[in-house]
């Protein structure tokens, strides 16, 4: 495929996922809703074909915008839609007064990316007006979801927020997950009975396991039972983990909007003391001196998650790691590069956990390739970050629009796809991006 014929299908795939009232499903068939990260990368690259539809992305997300501000991790724009579980009527979110009545939600939000796409599309249209309105209009609504995290997920008023369930973190089934969901012990009798839909669209060997399904439903009701904000959870929960990618993009979006409302003359003084305490506690906490990368830190253990993966690499895109700490993470890419990995496996491919597989545990995300390429471009290493964008956009040609890639080369002569729904949205608008910039 040419780079005229990759971009042509990226174009077409953003095209078929489409859907009124004005948003991208993130795959037809296996994600039928709107989804909250997703649909901030999707924005990114349909800015470079359709500048429209990716405002408009950005302001039908916010329309599922709770009071409380939380931005939930699904919207459900069709309620005749049906499959999909835990569909909207399984999350009722009618225990929060605060949950809109229509678009209906989910009950967990998900990375704070919102910040950062607004500023991207501001920095690629600077003096357009609509570009200019709807920053403008949203702007609030952004740092109020911000405010969201700072008060209900950071109690103790840390500058970390905490997430209880694994699906807020948008890599669900990691293996940093595993130990505080062995903790929490199934009732079978309580569980509410539950069918899979995944399982039936993708292959069983490349989806999380039914042990670990009981767990997130387990999760679910712990929310519900709470209103999904109340104090219950994090007084409740065997999984309250202040997660390193959450806290990064959240700084990085932080970021973003102090410098949009510097340019507009709004009032940043809350979001320059959420940044300055985020960061300074970012960096104290969630570096582990003896794997020398960034992890998560388990709240309820009260201990640092000892294990390489993906989501420390986000610290460099968020402008958190220090010239030391950046070079050892360029370093340690550069060897996987050097071993014959593509990049960047999303689980430590020298852990037993790593299967190379399964959601992720192993497999390579375009998405975290565009965050990645972003934050080593930010730090100067312009080759790996070269490695990173050329192995993202090899991927995609060889094996198609995929959710997600294996990344280990030896394996690649018997593979003829990628993993997971096909027709992904953020992997045809994060190589729209990559070509383009
Ligand atoms: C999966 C991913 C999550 C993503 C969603 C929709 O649940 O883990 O990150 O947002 O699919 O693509």
């Amino acid at each position: 495929m040419t780079k005229q014929e990759l971009l042509q299908t990226a174009r077409e795939t953003l095209e078929a996922n489409w859907r009124a009232p004005g948003f991208s499903v993130p795959s037809g068939r296996l994600y039928p809703f709107q989804w909250n990260w997703d649909s901030g990368f999707t924005s990114i690259g349909n800015a470079h074909i359709n500048p429209q539809r990716a405002l408009r992305e950005m302001e039908t997300l916010f329309t599922g915008q709770w009071a409380n501000g939380m931005v939930p991790h699904i919207i459900f724009h069709s309620e005749k839609e049906t499959t999909y579980f835990p569909n909207f009527d399984f999350w009722d979110t009618t225990v929060n007064a605060g949950a809109p009545q229509r678009p209906k939600t989910s009950g967990i939000t998900q990375p704070a990316v919102h910040g950062f796409v607004l500023e991207h599309l501001l920095n690629t249209f600077p003096d357009d007006a609509a570009t200019i309105a709807t920053v403008k209009a949203l702007f609030p609504r952004v740092v109020n979801s911000h405010r969201f995290l700072y008060i209900y997920r950071d109690p103790e008023r840390e500058g970390l927020m905490f997430m209880y369930h694994p699906w807020e973190t948008g890599r669900d089934n990691s293996p940093l997950w595993d130990a505080s969901m062995d903790r929490i012990v199934i009732d079978k009798g309580t569980l509410p009975a539950y069918t899979r839909q995944d399982t039936k669209i993708a292959a069983a060997d490349e989806r999380p396991t039914a042990d670990q399904y009981d767990r997130y439903v387990h999760q679910l009701e712990l929310g519900k039972r709470n209103g999904y904000d109340g104090p219950g959870i994090f007084a409740e929960s065997e999984i309250l983990i202040q997660d390193t990618l959450m806290n990064a993009l959240l700084i990085k979006s932080n970021a973003s909007l102090i410098r949009i409302g510097q340019r507009f003359g709004f009032d940043v003084g809350e979001l320059e003391e959420w940044q300055q305490q985020s960061t300074r506690a970012f960096q104290q906490k969630l570096w582990h001196e003896e794997l020398q990368t960034f992890v998560p830190y388990d709240v309820r253990a009260g201990a640092q998650i000892a294990e390489r993966e993906i989501g420390s690499f986000t610290a460099l895109s968020a402008g958190i790691a220090s010239d030391k700490q950046a070079k050892i993470l360029n370093d340690y890419l550069q060897s996987l590069h050097d071993r014959g990995f593509y990049l960047c496996p999303s689980f430590d491919p020298d852990s037993p956990h790593f299967d190379s597989r399964r959601y992720w545990r192993g497999p390579i995300w375009p998405h975290m390739n565009w965050l990645i390429h972003d934050g080593l471009k930010n730090y100067g290493f312009g080759k790996m970050a070269e490695v990173v964008r050329n192995d993202a956009i090899h991927l995609i040609r060889e094996f198609g629009f995929y959710e997600y890639f294996d990344c280990q080369k030896n394996t690649a002569p018997d593979l003829t796809q990628g993993y997971g729904g096909d027709q992904f949205s953020w992997t045809a608008a994060c190589l729209i991006d990559l070509i383009e910039t």
